[in-house]
């Protein structure tokens, strides 16, 4: 394992929105106690414009340079594992991108390489830094709403067009990303979704496959969940909804909680339900409620960097991570789990198994017909790259 220094060291492999944003904030000094020492991108071109970082086009070659003690891995999905697992053996500290692996095989195999505690393997994870999702996990988690009931989130604001989509080769292929919407966007959803209800038993869900856009992958979700004490989910997502909404409705035995537009609303029963609803003598009266509007800090300054800075200070000072690697399998379960419950049309148990869907991928990725006409597009994920 790497030993702390005043600074760690860090590389970055895969300089493109992501690699690059992260970059810029390491150079702006926006990540104290980190420098950025090294930069891979397989593409030498992209490589030029860090002069004081140790360039390479092999991330292998970088993780064994001895110039890093760190890596941030913003590559597309599938490389996230032979990156991560080289980095991992190799004793450096990682960081990953979203989703932590292309499918849930790969993500074990990658969270197998983690070598001890004192080894930091995060996940970025950005949107746990959003006080919202901190006041809903924590009304959540301390029993405010009481039992939950039912769980509703639709998530139909991850607008992408097709020049999005055309963007790059490995965008919105089998092969090359693994996934639709349900990988790349909404992960950060179903991290959120599992951090405050926990995994689901079960999945029932309607993917469209290129529904929107000239695509194979799922641009379109509906998905239904049931949890071991009864709990149901309904989860709906798409990239090519406008305008689209992120609603997510919570209802409990003690009222229902609705998160819109950054405003948290509670309508909280006096009395429970299932209790009120067998002692009343009135037939129709719900429970008497009242009506709170829970104050939300605004959104913390800078995501990205609260969680990069965060996986620094746990090098450097101990400091508890925000997102550990091992908890990006879950979202894996669910989107791994939500596609192949659409594809063979039947309830999936959560844990999935891994090698179905690893047989699912394959096939996927041998009947795949797409031709990609990649072209540079406007209006690159702009608010990253806006430091
Ligand atoms: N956390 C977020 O909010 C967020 C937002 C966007 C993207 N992402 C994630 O960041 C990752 C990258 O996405 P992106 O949009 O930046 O993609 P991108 O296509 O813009 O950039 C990927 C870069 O990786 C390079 N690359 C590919 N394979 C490589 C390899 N083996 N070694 C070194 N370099 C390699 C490419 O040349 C390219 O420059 C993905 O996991 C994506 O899901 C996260």
């Amino acid at each position: 394992m790497k030993k702390s220094r005043a600074s760690v060291r860090l590389g970055i492999v895969g300089l493109g929105n992501m690699g690059t944003y992260h970059a810029r904030q390491v150079l702006h000094g926006a990540v104290p106690g980190c420098v950025l020492a090294a930069v891979c991108d397989t593409v030498a071109g992209k490589l030029g414009v860090y002069p004081d970082a140790d360039a390479f086009v092999d991330s292998n070659a970088m993780i064994r340079s001895g110039k890093i003690d760190a890596v941030l891995i913003a590559t597309p999905h599938y490389s996230h594992t032979p990156i991560g697992i080289a980095a991992l053996r190799a004793g450096l500290h990682v960081l990953v991108e979203k989703p932590i692996a292309a499918h849930k095989a790969d993500a074990i195999k990658l969270l197998a390489a983690h070598q001890s505690k004192k080894q930091i393997f995060a996940a970025m994870f950005n949107q746990r830094t959003d006080p919202v999702f901190q006041r809903v996990r924590s009304l959540v988690r301390s029993g405010e709403l009481g039992n939950i009931l039912r769980v509703q989130w639709t998530i139909t604001d991850w607008f992408r067009s097709q020049a999005y989509y055309d963007s790059g080769d490995w965008r919105a292929t089998w092969a090359g990303e693994g996934g639709g919407v349900l990988l790349n966007q909404c992960v950060h959803n179903l991290d959120i979704f599992q951090w405050i209800f926990g995994l689901p038993s079960k999945v029932r869900a309607l993917c469209r496959f290129g529904r929107h856009h000239d695509i194979e992958v799922e641009d379109d979700v509906s998905a239904i969940v049931e949890f071991a004490n009864g709990a149901t989910g309904v989860l709906v997502t798409s990239t090519g909804e406008a305008p689209g909404v992120n609603r997510l409705e919570i209802s409990g035995d003690l009222g229902r909680l609705t998160c819109e537009q950054r405003k948290l609303t509670f309508v909280r029963n006096e009395t429970g339900t299932a209790a009120h609803l067998r002692t009343t003598r009135e037939a129709y009266q719900p429970p008497a409620t009242w009506q709170v509007n829970i104050p939300v800090p605004e959104s913390c300054e800078n995501q990205h960097l609260a969680v990069l800075g965060n996986f620094i200070r746990a090098i450097l000072h101990g400091e508890e991570l925000i997102a550990p690697a091992k908890e990006g399998l879950n979202s894996l379960e669910l989107i791994n789990g939500i596609q192949l419950a659409s594809f063979k049309d039947r309830t999936v148990e959560i844990p999935i198994s891994a090698a179905e869907y690893a047989a699912f991928l394959r096939d996927r990725i041998a009947s795949s017909r797409i031709q990609k006409k990649t072209r540079p597009y406007r209006g690159a994920p702009g608010n990253y790259l806006s430091l």
